[in-house]
């Protein structure tokens, strides 16, 4: 199977997890446009969509289904979306469309994060894809510099603004072995918006598409 059906099968799968007559969070990123497209499919089930990107409340939308403001919504029981990287015990890179921020937001307050991704993603150990960083313009140069002390080698995505407008750096030769402590750590630079590093809020529930069907696993809590 190619990458993209790898992704188009969990998406399918990944419908399993929504709940009726609720608001669903929705993630960004190609896997989350092939949910998207899944979900469109029972939209008469759910109440509506918060979404993570201006991309994919466009693609929502496009679809007949209501998009509301996440301020407007208590309660979610669960978030949908992508990763870059994932290791099985549900800590994430995430990052690489720039939706970080936005994501790393929503999946707060969804109750359970569902992680849908193609084996590629699953990795043993977080780093190899460069770690997205969300930065205020300003605060571009003095957080590459602290990046750099962390033992990363920090590129600014030329010509990227993010819907926050703000600017992202892609910090390579990181070995995350430890990625709680180092969301921490990068949180507390001052300039930075949000680490692409999703530990302290993992996932909840990963699909892994493979060829030989959806992986299912479940993280310990
Ligand atoms: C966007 C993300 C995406 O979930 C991540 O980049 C994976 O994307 P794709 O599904 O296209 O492989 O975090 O900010």
């Amino acid at each position: 199977m190619t990458q993209d059906e790898l992704k188009q099968t969990v998406a399918r799968e990944a419908i399993r997890y929504v709940v009726d007559d609720a608001w669903i969070g929705v993630g960004s990123g190609t896997t989350a446009h092939f949910f998207i497209d899944e979900l469109a499919r029972i939209k008469h089930r759910i109440r509506g969509a918060v979404s993570s990107s201006v991309k994919s409340s466009e693609r929502l939308k496009s679809h007949g289904i209501d998009v509301e403001e996440l301020n407007n919504v208590d309660d979610l029981p669960v978030y949908i979306d992508g990763a870059d990287e994932v290791t099985q015990w549900g800590a994430m890179i995430k990052g690489g469309g720039g939706a970080l921020t936005r994501e790393k937001i929503v999946a707060a307050v969804g109750r359970r994060f569902v992680c849908i991704a193609d084996a590629s993603k699953l990795v043993p150990v977080l780093g190899a894809f460069p770690l997205p960083v969300e930065v205020i313009p300003m605060a571009r140069s003095y957080v590459a510099r602290e990046m750099v002390r962390l033992g990363g080698q920090p590129v600014w995505r030329m010509g990227f603004t993010t819907d926050n407008g703000n600017v992202i750096l892609d910090v390579a030769g990181l070995a995350i072995e430890e990625p709680v402590a180092m969301e921490t750590k990068i949180n507390q630079i001052a300039g930075v918006v949000t680490v692409g590093l999703f530990a302290h809020r993992g996932a909840d529930v990963i699909l892994i598409g493979t060829d030989r069907g959806v992986k299912t696993l479940t993280p310990p809590g």
